[in-house]
């Protein structure tokens, strides 16, 4: 509906100055399109290595829906790829942050709040685990390995969260990305499993401390994606294979699909809902495994 129309619908622009006002309100366009969710946001999008990240799927997702967004890097390599993916949606906070160094996450946050002030929400798609660690039995999982893993895809999240609620407008939203494998023995997952069930137990616990501030916490439970990370872990065409046969739409999900509920949840749309674990896996969480529709 355009604005002509949504005044005609009442009986022609002149008849109602203050109806045309509420229309404008309710239906204000931008060029031809509706005015975006996350419109007015500014937010943080943490953990994009190349096109195929998860994150990338978020961004691309937040800035259709009116976003103003910044990114991280990890490393000078990973520069190369993150900034002009960055600069295609119109970013200039781009900077580097390994999770693993609080100085750095310090350095971050002090020039996301020298650039913007203040923040609406964080994307957290960051996870790491030694290969060795998800290639080998879960039960010969060393204390290094299980540390490590812990450390990035865990204990990251409460890092960035303390640090980005400081600065955060009530209404904020932070959001990570986990798995599965947080609640199921997931084959080839081992250690990571373990991590994301500290991750997902975080959320609850952040939703819990941060809600007083109005800031929200929750996780999305991404089905499988081809990504580097997946790569990582062991038999993942056959991992992905299963997810789609067992799943009740018969399919894997996109990283488009994953952005989507992710600006969903960053957005006021999901102004009620904290501490929540949202599945983004074509329904596989809910069934046993078996095919879920009739495949031929
Ligand atoms: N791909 C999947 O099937 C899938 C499914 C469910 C959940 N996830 C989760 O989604 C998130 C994103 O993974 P992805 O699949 O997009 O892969 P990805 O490789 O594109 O992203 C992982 C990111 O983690 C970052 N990272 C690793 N160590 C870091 C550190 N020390 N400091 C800062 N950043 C660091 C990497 O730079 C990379 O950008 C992860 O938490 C992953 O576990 C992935």
């Amino acid at each position: 509906m355009s604005e002509g129309s949504s005044c005609y619908f009442l009986g022609g622009r002149n008849n109602g100055a203050r109806f045309y006002d509420y229309f404008l309100i309710m239906f204000k366009r931008k060029g031809d399109h509706p005015v975006g969710i996350l419109e007015g946001k500014k937010g943080l999008i943490l953990g994009i290595a190349n096109n195929k990240s998860i994150a990338w799927g978020v961004a691309q997702a937040a800035t259709r829906e009116g976003a103003e967004l910044g990114f991280n890097y990890l490393g000078d390599s990973l520069e190369k790829r993150v900034r002009p993916l960055a600069e295609s949606v119109g970013s200039t906070l781009i900077e580097p942050l390994d999770v693993t160094d609080d100085a750095q996450m310090d350095e971050f946050f002090a020039k996301v709040e020298a650039q913007w002030g203040t923040l609406d929400f964080l994307v957290h798609s960051i996870a790491f685990a030694n290969k060795d660690a998800l290639h080998n039995p879960f039960s010969t999982t060393t204390r290094e390995d299980f540390h490590l893993a812990l450390d990035i895809s865990a204990y990251s999240f409460i890092a960035v969260a303390q640090r980005a609620a400081k600065i955060m407008n009530p209404g904020g939203s932070l959001v990570t990305m986990s798995y599965l494998g947080a609640v199921r023995a997931v084959p080839g997952y081992g250690v990571m499993g373990v991590a994301k069930a500290a991750l997902e137990a975080s959320t609850r616990y952040l939703a819990q401390d941060l809600g007083e501030h109005g800031i929200r916490v929750n996780a999305v439970s991404a089905g499988p994606i081809r990504t580097l990370a997946a790569s990582a872990v062991g038999d993942f065409r056959k991992l992905m294979e299963k997810s789609a046969r067992g799943s009740m739409l018969g399919r894997n999900v996109t990283q488009e699909e994953v952005g989507n509920t992710t600006a969903y949840l960053l957005s006021d749309l999901s102004s009620g809902v904290t501490g929540e674990v949202h599945y983004v896996d074509s329904g596989f969480h809910i069934g046993a495994g078996d095919p879920g529709i009739a495949q031929d």
